[in-house]
This record gives structure tokens, sequence and C-alpha cells, in this order.
């Protein structure tokens, strides 16, 4: 028999567009957690048979099945966090009942810890307070910026705020003045790609989603940010959500689409309210909905917060995710553009993509590719972290030199130390270290160092630092975050983290990396998605820049082994 309260949640959800997420987070919001009376009475009403949704719930790391639930603290222990006092904290909250997150996405500003909807930050359980994300440094050397040019101007995240400075002008211009396909053709002139990892050409992306003739056909923004290092969309939702709305409506104009959804990880929910707000003032002002500026174009946006899993930023993923489905990735092809959400036609762009379109409807194709240095065109958001003295967002040149961006914008490391390596990718493109250090910051130059530039999610290490260690919670990372659908990404993750912490494995250099390569290979040949494909980089890279460490730590481990003393 179903309860009256539990009824009342349902009916407020079950026949909204993507219903699952919300209704899973109005019952987690009311009760702290997902009850067994919640489960059956969501099934029942949805018709998503009990065990499926076991599944599916279960999947996520956030979802509380048990009290205190929600509100027992999460402390960060990502990559980052962990050299920074992550761990600790962790243990002195344990009396809270607190348990371990992956990066939480707030690198910039260690250590945070989520209770309930609050996040707060601090290195210990005494420092703990509530701060603002912080807001982009100001561009050292004037260098024009494209999404961050007026992200630090107050009141930028209001509507008034926004239109203070031509917010809106780039939507008008597209619905009064221009045809879907001019639209398109200047997206495709500027260049722009993907800033979401893959680097896919937006204006591709949306001809072919404008030449389906299914429908209705749906915009995804993909605000998942689950890479550890990369923090860069956070701050763009937070200062100027509205260039996200109005990139996204001008999507929704130019493909035909009247419908959009905005996938945010769960780990944002200031964020979450930041853009709910925003969107609420769009619809008020007559910028999203029905018949934008007494046009005959109408585009419903939603909001949609994910349940905390790094594999949700995937776009297949994320798509079944919205669905209310176990969120594993897709088999490709077919691609989103043909078969996305509801398997019709649907655009997924990342947040710093959609933040660009605005700006290049304004200024022209040609302004944008000029921005980069020599032949590279546009900016890329990089969110910088680690040992390094100002860590934070900065919007550089394509091209732009890593050194330039480690040693004059962002200070260097600490004094006294050197740079021993970074990520590329967040941590997917593995490490650079020694002469690669001096590459641009550009696709084509880094991945012809074995890696890529992917979100642009930049970890520094200095020189204190034990990169077989670091190797190992990069790892780690990916074989709590591996979703299980494929066995040579389930199962070589964990082969190479027990590998990596002594775990398992040979005790001989030679025996050890030819095994690290044989794992790495075959997962790389036989993954399903991105991330088994990419997490061999860390190995791959830590053999290539640092085998005396690996040698070092194997013969530290022979030494230790019982019977050796
Ligand atoms: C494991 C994995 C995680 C990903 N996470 C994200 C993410 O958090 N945000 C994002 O925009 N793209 C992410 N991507 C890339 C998306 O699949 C997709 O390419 C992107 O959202 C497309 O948008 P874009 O063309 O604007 O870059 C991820 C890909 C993989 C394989
Ligand atoms: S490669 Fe890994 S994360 Fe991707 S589908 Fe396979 S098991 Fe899942």
């Amino acid at each position: 028999m179903a309860d009256a309260a539990n009824d009342e949640l349902i009916a407020r959800w079950k026949d909204e567009e993507a219903p699952l997420l919300s209704l899973l987070h109005a019952f987690h919001d009311r009760d702290g957690f997902l009850s067994e009376d919640a489960l059956r009475d969501i099934s029942e009403q949805t018709r998503i048979p009990l065990a499926e949704l076991y599944g599916t719930v279960t999947f996520y790391h956030h979802f509380a099945r048990t009290a205190p639930g929600q509100s027992a603290p999460r402390v960060c222990t990502g990559p980052v966090c962990c050299l920074q006092g992550g761990t600790e904290l962790l243990e002195s909250l344990k009396g809270e009942g607190a348990s371990a997150m992956a990066c939480s996405g707030r690198c910039d500003q260690t250590v945070p810890v989520l209770k309930g909807h609050e996040t707060w930050v601090g290195k210990n359980a005494d420092s703990l307070e509530r701060l603002p994300s912080p807001l982009p440094a100001p561009n050292p050397g004037g260098i024009e910026e494209c999404v961050f040019a007026n992200i630090r101007n107050s009141g930028r995240n209001t509507l008034d705020g926004y239109r203070a400075t031509n917010g809106y002008e780039a939507l008008t211009k597209a619905v009064q003045q221009m045809h879907p396909a001019e639209v398109i053709q200047l997206i495709t002139d500027s260049k722009l790609a993907g800033r979401g990892g893959a680097g896919f050409p937006t204006g591709l992306k949306w001809k072919a989603v404008a030449e389906e003739s299914r429908g209705p056909k749906t915009i995804v923004c993909n605000a998942d940010e689950g890479e550890p290092g990369c923090f860069k969309d956070r701050a763009v939702m937070d200062y100027d959500p509205h260039a996200i709305i109005e990139g996204m409506a001008i999507a929704a104009y130019a493909t035909g689409a009247p419908r959009g959804f905005i996938y945010l990880r769960y780990e944002y929910p200031e964020t979450f309210e930041l853009l709910d707000r925003a969107i609420a003032e769009a619809e008020k002002a007559g910028l999203i909905g029905d018949n934008i500026l007494g046009s005959d174009f109408s585009f419903r946006l939603h909001l949609r917060r994910g349940g905390g899993a790094y594999i949700c930023g995937e776009e297949g993923s994320l798509l079944n995710s919205l669905e209310g489905k176990r969120p594993y990735p897709r088999n490709r092809p077919p691609f989103p553009v043909t078969h996305g959400f509801e398997d019709l036609p649907t655009v997924v762009n990342n947040v710093e993509t959609l933040a660009t379109i605005a700006p290049i409807l304004r200024k022209g194709a040609a302004w944008y590719q000029g921005l980069g240095e020599g032949d590279h065109a546009g900016t890329k958001l990089v969110s910088l972290s680690g040992d390094i003295q100002k860590p934070g967002n900065y919007e550089v040149p394509i091209g732009l030199p890593l050194q330039t961006l480690l040693h004059e914008w962002a200070g260097g490391p600490r004094e006294g130390r050197t740079v021993q390596a970074v990520t590329m990718a967040g941590l997917s493109g593995g490490f650079l270290a020694g002469e690669d250090l001096n590459v641009t910051l550009d696709e084509p130059c880094i991945r012809s160092k074995g890696s890529f530039l992917g979100a642009a999610g930049i970890i520094v290490f200095d020189d204190t630092r034990d990169m077989v260690e670091m190797a190992h919670n990069a790892m780690d990372f990916f074989a709590h975050e591996s979703c299980g659908k494929c066995f040579p990404c389930r199962i070589g993750t964990q082969r190479l983290t027990e590998r990596l912490s002594g775990e398992a494995g040979p005790t001989n250099f030679e025996q050890w990396e030819a095994e690290a390569k044989d794992i790495g290979s075959a997962m790389k040949a036989a993954s399903a998605c991105g991330l088994g494909m990419a997490a061999p980089h860390v190995t791959e890279s830590l053999l290539r820049h640092f085998p005396d460490a690996v040698v070092r730590d194997l013969n530290d481990r022979r030494h230790d082994a019982p019977g050796t003393a």
C-alpha cells in the first residue's frame, strides 16, 4: 500500500521529462536516504522493475540507502586533496560518520567536504568554513579572453548583470536576423571544437543534428565535470550561468531542438541553486520557453542533478542516466547526433563549448580564430592545481607554452622546489615530465608526446612527490570509477592498481614493465569507452619518464618482503 506523502512526491515529478533523477533526489532530500518503501513506491508508479531500479540507484556513489545518509560528511580524497591533508581530515571526521569521495571538483580550494547540500572547505576539522567558489584570476599580460572576458563583472551571474555586457544579444541576433544554417556555418567557420575532452568540431555536430528529420531533438549540456583536476566548468556555471543558457538556446535554434537538459554533477549543490535561479530568470524574461523573443521558436530547458559517478560524464552514460537507466556507456555507433536522448537526434556539448557560442556570434568567426597563438584557433580554459603557487582557472590562447602558464602566469612551484611532472587532461592524459614540459597547449603538440590536452586539467607535482605513489592514486581512481561493463577495463584497472601499490605483481623491473604494457594494450584495444582507453596512459607515462622511480619502488618491496630483512 503506497504512502500518501510518497504519492505526492512522485506525482510532482512523474510526468516531467527525464523524471527519475529528480524523483530520487526528492526522496533523498526529504529523508536523507532512499528507503526501501520509497524505492518500492517509485518502482510501482514509474513501472521501472524494482530490481532494475536497485541496480540504477546503487550504481551512484552518493545515493545513501540508510541513515544518516546525505547529512554525513563526505571528504574529498582525490589526487590533489590527498596531497593536502584530505586523508587525515577524513580520519578526523570518522566520528561523524564521514566517508571518502572521489575528486569533487574543488582542487583550487582544498579540502572540500560535502554535508547535505553544503560544501565546506578546510584542511582540518576546526578550520572548515563555507567559502564561495574562487573567481578566475585576472589574465596576466592582458591577453584577450572569450569565455572569461566578462566573468569578473559584479553581478554577472544575474540576468541584469549578464545583460549589462551584451548578454542575450547573440540569441536575439540569431532568432531575428539569421537562418539556422547561417548560425551553424558561423560556428563551423570559427573552428570551435568541443571543450569536454574529445575535441569534435562543434559546427559539424550541430549540422548532423540539424539534418536529421526525426524529433523531438534535444540539446544536452554536459556539466558532469568529474575528471580529477578539472574545475573550469564550475567557474563558468557559478559566475556566468546565462552564457550557458544563451549558448544552449542558440544551439536549439540552429538544430531545431525544442528541449534541453543541463546534466550537473552531484558534487556541485550550490551551483545547482545558481543554475536553477538563472533558468527561472531567463524563462520569466521570455528568453527560453515558448515563442522566444516573440518568434515561433520554443525551447524548454530542464536542470537535472546526477548521483555521483565519474562515468556519467561520458555522453552515452550521461544519456542513459538522464533516461533513468543504469548509466553504462552506450556502444557507438550509432552516435548521439542520430540516436541520443530517447534514441532521437541529440547535441551533447560541454559547458565551456556552449559558453563560447554567444561571443562567436557577436564578434565573428575570424575574431575567435584569431585568439589562438599561431595557426591555432581560439582559447581554452585550463584548471591548474597541485604544487603551484597560484592554482585556479586560466583562459589561455591555444598554443601557449605550458612553461609560460606554469611560471609566468601561475607563479611557478613553491619556493625552492622544481616542477617534476604535470598531468594532462586531468588524469586521463597521464604525466608529462622532463623535456616534454616544453610543450605548447594544443592537441597536436601534446599528442606528439603520447598524451592529450582533453578538458585541460593540469595537476602539478614538485620534486618532493613520489611519482609511483601519484600513479597509484590515479589508477586507483580509474579502478574505482570503471563502470564494469567490459572486463578489460574492469579487471585491467584493478591489476594495474595492485601493481602500482605492490599488493601484487612481479618485483623484477623487466617483468613489471612487460606486464604493465601488456595489460595496458589489452585495455586500449578492447575497452568500450574512453575511461578504459585512457587509464593506461598513467603507467605508460610513468615508465617513460620515471623508470628509475619504478626500479627504486620495486627494490624497496623486495627488501620489505617477509624473510628478506
Ligand atoms: C570517461 C569519460 C568522462 C567524460 N567526462 C566528461 C565531462 O565530465 N564533461 C564533458 O563535457 N565531457 C566529458 N566527456 C566527453 C563526453 O563524452 C563528450 O565527448 C562531450 O561532452 C561532448 O561535448 P563537446 O563536444 O562540447 O566537448 C567524457 C568522456 C569520457 C570517456
Ligand atoms: S571502458 Fe571501463 S568505464 Fe568504459 S564501458 Fe568499459 S568498463 Fe565501463
